[in-house]
């Protein structure tokens, strides 16, 4: 039987926890591997499900990876352009081989990614994209079908923002002939990493971390050794553990700018968040006040701490509502946190939140990896009992150790298998 987390909560976090590399932008970074043959290393690579998968798939492609944390990828041998969807259907993010695999093949066949425990999640808009630079594409059994001789430099302009559709038209852009902007495109900081990595590999990339990107295309890269930004997600879930266990927990090797938007949110919620240069520190001295919250592209609130902040609306002082906008099913956390005695009901994208004094333990089920965390740190605010999470492998997928560094913070936390 796959792993469960045990907690026994009640006991208020304290100390000092170092983020790992960020998922989000490990993920697309590693891509990019099949656009430069040659040695290329990454480092502070996070130690996640999502990265041996990718991993898994790279090789697929020919292309090694080897070690962790350090990791050493070069596509020299790179001989296939087939994303299999076997390897594509366990993680989403295997899309972002399609604009590196046209880009360097001028072919990719990608199996379409399907459904997803958050949403529909289509990839018309990464089509539309690749179209524009003059790809041909066919969706046949389940299969994206991309061909282009080499693509053309052309003004892409996105219907509305999408994180990994501009990585994959930066990515295919890269070789294109000419000049091609991207318009309205996603802000996230992940995308501004990809861009500086390739920029570093010889890339002509402006703008990113706007709405508009400008790629100059070029004729080939060299590979270098980049790190990998910190994880403002995970950041941000260990500034709320702070917050629901009443603790006091300092976040190093963050990048704070990152986290504006959840730094303001937490504030009105009536934590304390002091920071560094490199560091944040949240505590929760006098209570968790009600605030509204609505999820929008960076640099907006993140739909990826939605879960977790309901926890903290969940135990707050009176009424407050989460409206998600970015994805159409995600909150599939409310049915379980309900069970640990949370006062939620939904109406269409939005959750209302009666702050209750307190959490108890349960038995739940975790169903996408936000989820996950959000009943990690419910289990953490419980009180009496133990909350045991099953299907943990969501959790695994995201987190780089996240049940180890909270019991290093003095989190009553464990894992059990059987
Ligand atoms: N969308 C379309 N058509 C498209 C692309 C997106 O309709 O072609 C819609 C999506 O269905 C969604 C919205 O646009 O409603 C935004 O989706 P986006 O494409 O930006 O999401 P993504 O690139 O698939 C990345 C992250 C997600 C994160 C979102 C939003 C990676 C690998 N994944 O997904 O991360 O939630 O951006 O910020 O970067 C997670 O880490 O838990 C996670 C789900």
């Amino acid at each position: 039987m796959p792993d469960r987390i045990l907690i026994e909560g009640g006991t208020p976090l304290h100390g000092e926890v170092a983020v790992s590399g960020a998922k989000n932008a490990a993920l697309p970074l590693m891509a990019a591997s099949l656009l430069v043959p040659g040695e290329y290393v990454l480092e502070n690579v996070p130690d996640l499900r999502d990265v041996t998968t990718m991993c898994g798939l790279l090789g697929h492609l020919g292309v090694s990876c080897d070690g962790r944390g350090t990791v050493t990828l070069d596509s020299t041998k790179a001989s296939s352009w087939d994303a299999p969807y076997d390897l594509v259907k366990t993680m989403r993010a295997s899309i972002l081989t399609l604009g590196p695999l046209l880009a360097r093949f001028g072919r990719a066949q990608v199996s379409q990614p399907g459904g997803c425990a958050i949403g529909t999640r289509p990839i018309n808009r990464h089509l539309a994209g690749l179209e524009a630079l003059g790809a041909n594409i066919r969706l046949e059994h389940g299969y994206v079908i991309a061909e282009a001789e080499r693509l053309v430099g052309a003004e892409v302009v996105f219907e509305a923002p999408t994180v990994t559709g501009t990585e994959n038209l930066i990515m295919a852009a890269v070789f294109a002939e000419g000049r091609t902007a991207l318009v309205n495109a996603a802000r996230e900081p992940e995308i501004v990493d990809l861009a500086d990595a390739l920029n570093a590999m010889g890339a002509r990339i402006a703008g990113a971390g706007t709405d508009v990107i400008h790629v100059e295309g070029v004729t080939s890269l060299t590979p270098v050794r980049y790190r990998v930004m910190p994880d403002r997600i995970e950041a941000g879930t260990y500034l709320i553990a702070a917050g629901v266990t009443r603790g006091n927990v300092t976040v190093k090797g963050c990048v704070p700018s990152h986290l504006r938007a959840v730094i303001e949110r937490l504030e009105k919620a009536g934590l304390t968040v002091e920071e560094g240069p490199d560091w944040l520190r949240a505590a929760c001295p006098d209570g968790i006040r009600a605030v509204d919250v609505r999820t929008d592209p960076y640099p907006g609130f993140p739909t990826d701490m939605q879960a977790q902040f309901m926890v903290l609306m969940a135990l707050s002082d009176g009424l407050s509502t989460l409206t998600e906008t970015i994805f159409d099913g995600r909150f599939m956390h409310v049915p379980e946190l309900c069970r640990m005695g949370a006062d939620i009901t939904l109406s269409d994208r939005r959750a209302i939140i009666r702050g209750v004094a307190g959490l108890s333990a349960a038995p739940v089920m975790a169903t996408d990896l936000r989820a996950s965390a959000s009943l990690v740190l419910a289990g953490l605010a419980a009180e009496e009992g133990i909350t045991e999470i099953s299907r943990v492998y969501h959790l695994d997928r995201g987190y780089d150790s996240l049940d180890r560094k909270l019991s290093l913070l003095g989190g009553k936390i464990w894992r059990a298998s059987g």
